[in-house]
């Protein structure tokens, strides 16, 4: 295959060639599913952005359709920016999405569907009253961080509500305004929501949930209803959550106690995701959340391979029991690309094993296992309280270091002979009073090639497992791996560039390194067949 075709993927959304970043007013309109995306027409880096658009019965093949909103206006010369679609009343698809001015300035816009009749929504009509919301000296917002719309929402007093990414100094903030008519927003003199010392908030998400995979509508206020507010730092480039109360009469946002400061860590993905956003998908009753995932090759190669980044499968979202964190698993539609099913029965997987998982393209697949650990505690390692950064543990306790109970897991896209693999593994430690899970992405072996970005990832895992299986599911494809651990509790998603382990030279391997044996209660493994996306007719 040609250089540009190594790394692609087969069943992520990607557009033919070229640069794509955010994904941009994701909704679902008479049937059809639409995504837009941050594009550059002319080339493979960041630049000349504007909204590509794409349609799909199914979340998982894509049709490509022209540009829908591209710079056409003064409010919007110099580029289109990321927005989102609100559903108004009597489905009627409506975006804002964020316009570059003549003077660089960020302003918000509006726009609409020229033909309602058509489910495809090739034609936007741009607002003559754009811009609508503007920076200015007296409302003291800055003209370089003022964007990224969220979905707005309809307040019981029938006034629209959205919110808007800036930055004071150092103070990040989601704004609000306010709106009858869609078109006339006036600012609110407070913020949603803003914290201190937390860098310019990109790409704010504001919606309802409940401990129920049923989603919630955007508009939706009540009983047992909570809230997420979830930012992208532009600092750290992570997409961080709190989850809390939406004060309604007041208009604010009260984080659950303790959950303030610096969004108290949670985060989507504890890999690669960033700009995700969700959507409520009416037609199927839930909540999708979409994510961006960049390269992680220098500037150069990607410009050399003509191409940049992949939008993560869909991931259904909704409230854990605990009511402590979200939950996300890809959405069912996935599994109709599974093809041949290799099974397991339950196994010991003995200290010191590494066995391969046969019978699957392993360069594309998507595989579920299930461990048990509860009677290979005895010799389960100590916690150090003083590890409070899942990251860096993981990365001075990779999957070559044993430990008492783990590493355990997965070794993908992996190479025959084992010099190029990623490792996708558990390790469990003994604290005071309970068990702490720790689940590691580890591409430091993940390539021969020394250029890539090879950072370990980490998270700690809400799991006891004393009591509950742990359970790990990964979609490989190409270059790209997305690991749900504990049934969605903690993602890690990563890229990786293997040299040797490309296309029918993959394997698939399950390991044990630690010194305690583990059982497999169950594991499944599936070659993915080939997604149609965005092929030209
Ligand atoms: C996030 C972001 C947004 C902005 C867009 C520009 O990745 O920087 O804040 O609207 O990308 O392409």
């Amino acid at each position: 295959a040609s250089p540009s075709q190594t790394y692609r993927t087969s069943y992520h959304f990607q557009p033919p060639k070229n640069w794509m970043n955010d994904p941009n007013g994701p909704t679902v309109y008479k049937g059809l599913y639409h995504l837009f995306y941050q594009y550059n027409p002319l080339g493979p880096d960041w630049g000349n952005i504007v909204w590509a658009h794409s349609t799909s019965k199914d979340l998982i093949n894509w049709n490509p359709h022209k540009a829908a909103i591209f710079p056409s206006q003064k409010g919007d010369v110099n580029g289109c920016w990321s927005g989102s679609t609100t559903m108004l009343r009597g489905e009627n698809p409506a975006i804002l999405y964020t316009g570059i001015d003549p003077k660089n300035q960020q302003v918000q816009n509006l726009a609409v569907p020229r033909n309602l009749s058509d489910p495809y929504l090739i034609e936007w009509v741009k607002s003559p009253y754009n811009p609508l919301m503007t920076p200015t000296p007296e409302n003291k917002i800055n003209s370089s961080s003022f964007r990224d719309p969220t979905t707005a929402w309809l307040g019981p007093d029938g006034r629209w509500r959205v919110i808007v990414g800036n930055k004071l100094n150092r103070r990040g903030k989601a704004l609000l305004y306010r709106s009858k008519d869609f078109v006339r927003w006036t600012k609110a003199q407070h913020p949603l929501y803003s914290i201190q010392g937390t860098g310019m908030w990109e790409c704010p998400d504001f919606y309802p949930v409940s401990s129920s995979p049923i989603g919630l509508d955007t508009s939706t206020i009540g009983e047992g209803v909570k809230h997420v507010l979830k930012v992208s730092l532009d600092d750290t480039k992570h997409d961080q959550y709190a989850i809390g109360t939406y004060a309604h009469s007041k208009d604010v946002f009260v984080p659950n106690a303790g959950a303030a400061e610096k969004f108290s860590g949670l985060r989507y993905d504890y890999g690669k995701f960033y700009a995700s956003k969700t959507f409520y998908d009416s037609l199927k009753k839930r909540r999708i959340l979409w994510g961006w995932i960049n390269e992680s090759l220098s500037r150069e190669d990607y410009i050399a391979q003509g191409w940049s980044g992949v939008q993560a499968i869909p991931r259904l979202i909704w409230l854990d029991k605990s009511g402590k964190q979200l939950v996300q698993w890809p959405i069912s539609e996935i599994e109709t690309l599974r093809q041949k099913k290799v099974g397991y029965p339950r196994t010991q997987l003995k200290s010191g094993s590494t066995v391969e998982v046969q019978g699957i393209k392993a360069a594309q697949a998507d595989v579920d296992v299930s461990f048990q650990v509860a009677s290979q505690l005895e010799q389960v390692d100590a916690f150090d309280p003083s590890w409070t950064d899942p990251q860096l543990l993981c990365s001075q306790k990779g999957a070559s270091v044993r430990g008492g109970t783990g590493p355990f897991g997965l070794k993908v896209l992996a190479s025959k002979d084992l010099q190029e693999y990623t490792a996708v593994f558990f390790r469990i430690f003994k604290a005071q009073n309970k068990y702490v899970v720790l689940m590691c992405s580890d591409q430091s072996r993940s390539s021969l090639n020394e250029k890539p970005d090879k950072t370990t990832y980490g998270a700690f895992l809400d799991v006891d497992p004393l009591h509950e299986e742990l359970s790990l599911r990964s979609l490989i494809d190409h270059s790209i791996v997305e690991s749900f651990g504990g049934k969605g509790k903690a993602c890690i998603t990563s890229r990786v560039y293997p040299t040797k382990a490309l296309g029918n030279e993959a394997r698939l391997y399950v390991f044990n390194y630690g010194k305690a044996n583990v059982a497999i209660s169950s594991m499944n493994a599936w070659t993915m067949k080939n997604a149609s996306i965005n092929r030209k007719n």
